[in-house]
């Protein structure tokens, strides 16, 4: 494409602003900005004022597992998850390919050590984790690790680097997710170089279309694998392939699970999983009416009080049956990096612009059931987000001590 072609597409789509990018990259690089230009969906664009307004259907309460229901069978769910293990069923999917921007680390957020009076990574605690399940089903689970471009080499080299933290290095598969273009919020594509858009990558939800883009569906099936745990890199107190959780799934029937813990008010803003047109679903908090975020059962208790924790369990059959189904895709306001007209690089404080992601909450909707499995809170549940305040190292360290861990 040369640059009166470019032009023309520009100009049909409102972003001009790029030849001037485009004058001042250097030749060689040209190419590189247009087949980026040449690979956006255009369609992506058009969605910054759409979403706001997307329709839902009807919600219903999901009747889920209840912490007393879980004590009650743990014994044959923990010997039922253990055999699943131990039968080589079971493979991790750690979802490493965010920014994150909200906690504003440069490198990739498992790299962050939050140890106090030792080095503590949340690659760590996480890899730890698994292989204490790992131990008790005298089985390996296959990791796979989802990057993004942004983060692949520092992910991988710092991980070959401790040595895996003990994980066998033949059991853990690296891929890389999708990328997509950014924009400030007038709709401007943002770029990062004079010859590069400024791409980030396209939510967790695109975690099982990367892996098969990536080749890893023989992979899974030569290791003869039937469940799938998804879990997110920054919950550090999370189990992970938890085979209590793993066997209440199939016992229940399910085709998928989501661990959640039980709402703490009507107003936290967290997703939670419920029915939607008789499917399961997850509705974020903003989009509930303070009636159903108020609504009580019979016992007094919140109808709408499963929220979830990303930490899913997908039967993998089910999800080649949905892989070519698109899922929605967000609008996300984000600080994004960007290189002004004047050369300068700015790294904004406060949000500048969209994303756009698929996020796999969406995913549980394309199930025909999902078993809400409740957890407590305080041993389960420590994401880290911000720098400070709610979800942060600091909280995170406090909950993680109050398990018995050492920092
Ligand atoms: P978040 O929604 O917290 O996004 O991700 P983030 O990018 O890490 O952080 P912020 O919003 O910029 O502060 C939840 C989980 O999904 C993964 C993250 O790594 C985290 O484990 N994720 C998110 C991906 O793997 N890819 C993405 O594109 C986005």
């Amino acid at each position: 494409m040369n640059r009166s072609e470019l032009a023309i597409l520009l100009k049909e789509h409102n972003q001009e602003h790029i030849l001037d990018y485009y004058d001042k990259s250097s030749i060689s690089d040209r190419n590189k900005l247009v087949s980026q230009i040449q690979n956006i969906d255009w369609g992506l664009l058009g969605l910054i004022d759409r979403e706001k307004t997307q329709q839902r259907g009807n919600f219903e309460p999901l009747e889920g597992m209840s912490i007393e229901q879980i004590d009650a069978n743990k014994k044959p769910y923990y010997d039922m998850g253990i055999k699943t293990i131990s039968d080589g069923k079971v493979a991790a999917v750690l979802l490493a390919g965010g920014q994150g921007t909200r906690l504003g680390c440069d490198g990739p957020k498992g790299m962050v050590n939050i140890g106090l009076t030792k080095d503590v990574f949340i690659f760590e605690l996480l890899i730890k984790n698994i292989m204490s399940v790992t131990v008790e089903a005298n089985a390996w689970i296959p990791l796979y690790i989802m990057t993004s471009i942004k983060n692949n080499e520092q992910t991988i080299a710092f991980l070959e680097d401790q040595d895996y933290f003990g994980y066998p290095k033949e059991y853990i598969t690296f891929y890389i997710q999708d990328m997509t273009p950014s924009v400030d919020f007038e709709g401007k594509l943002l770029m990062e170089s004079n010859d590069s858009l400024s791409l980030s990558p396209n939510g967790n939800g695109g975690w099982f279309s990367s892996m098969v883009k990536a080749n890893l569906l023989d992979d899974l099936h030569r290791h003869s694998i039937e469940w799938i745990n998804v879990f997110s890199v920054d919950n550090v107190l999370q189990k992970i392939a938890d085979p209590i959780f793993i066997g209440a799934t199939i016992a229940s029937n399910s085709q998928s699970g989501a661990k959640v813990v039980r709402k703490a008010n009507p107003n936290e803003r967290v997703g939670v999983l419920c029915l939607e047109d008789g499917k399961p679903s997850i509705v974020e908090y903003y989009e509930m009416t303070d009636e159903m975020a108020n609504a009580r059962n019979d016992n007094g208790d919140l109808s709408y009080a499963h929220g979830v924790i990303l930490n899913y369990l997908f039967r993998l059959d089910k999800l080649e049956d949905i892989l070519n189904i698109d899922l929605p895709i967000h609008v996300v306001e984000k600080k994004i990096p960007y290189l002004t007209m004047d050369g300068q690089y700015i790294k904004p404080s406060k949000p500048n612009g969209y994303k756009f992601e698929e996020l796999v909450l969406d995913m549980i909707h394309l199930f025909d059931n999902c078993l809400p499995f409740e957890v407590v809170r305080e041993n389960e549940f420590a994401p880290i987000k911000n720098a400070t305040g709610v979800d942060s190292i600091s909280t995170a360290r406090q909950l993680l001590m109050e398990n018995g861990y050492n920092l």
